[in-house]
């Protein structure tokens, strides 16, 4: 069964009240509980979670190895500042997806660029909630190619 790990970054745990009209109006634990039957319907298995802090989405991405055999990331705010994200997905060398609620390229200059999205195998972005839906059927068509 692929495993894939999905990471979501700061600020990611307000989701529900924070500005609603760009991330929609479901909550991260609705998300969560959407991803997970999801995966139960592609037959993947999921680990997910959420951190506030760049060293502990570092660690939780290197932990991955040898266990996943994807990653889906919302780097949140870090998607446009964190050089350490960035290192540690190219590190790792495991197919990973980046995905975002909004669509960062309809938004402020500063929100276009994305320090992450290089390194990554494609990008899902505006489609809110089910942009991690997206995402989870593209990390199983990358880890099991034609099922
Ligand atoms: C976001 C977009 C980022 O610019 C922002 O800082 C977030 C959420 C998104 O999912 O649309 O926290 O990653």
């Amino acid at each position: 069964m692929p495993r894939v790990l999905v990471v979501h970054g700061p600020n990611l745990n307000l989701l529900g009240m924070r500005e609603p009209h760009l991330y929609g109006s479901q909550t991260l634990e609705e998300i969560d509980a959407m991803l997970r039957q999801e995966a139960g319907k592609l037959g993947i298995e999921l680990r997910i979670v959420q951190s506030n802090h760049e060293g502990d989405i570092v660690e939780a991405i290197q932990g991955a190895v040898g266990w996943a055999d994807a990653v889906i990331i919302n780097p949140a705010g870090y998607t446009h500042t964190s050089v350490v994200i960035r290192d540690v997905i190219a590190a790792v060398r495991l197919p990973t997806i980046e995905v975002h609620l909004s669509n960062i390229w309809a938004r402020e200059d500063w929100r276009q660029k994305s320090v992450t999205a290089p390194v990554c195998a494609g990008v899902i972005a505006g489609f809110q909630a089910t942009s991690y839906l997206l995402a989870l059927h593209a990390a199983k068509s990358m880890v099991e190619p034609g099922t």
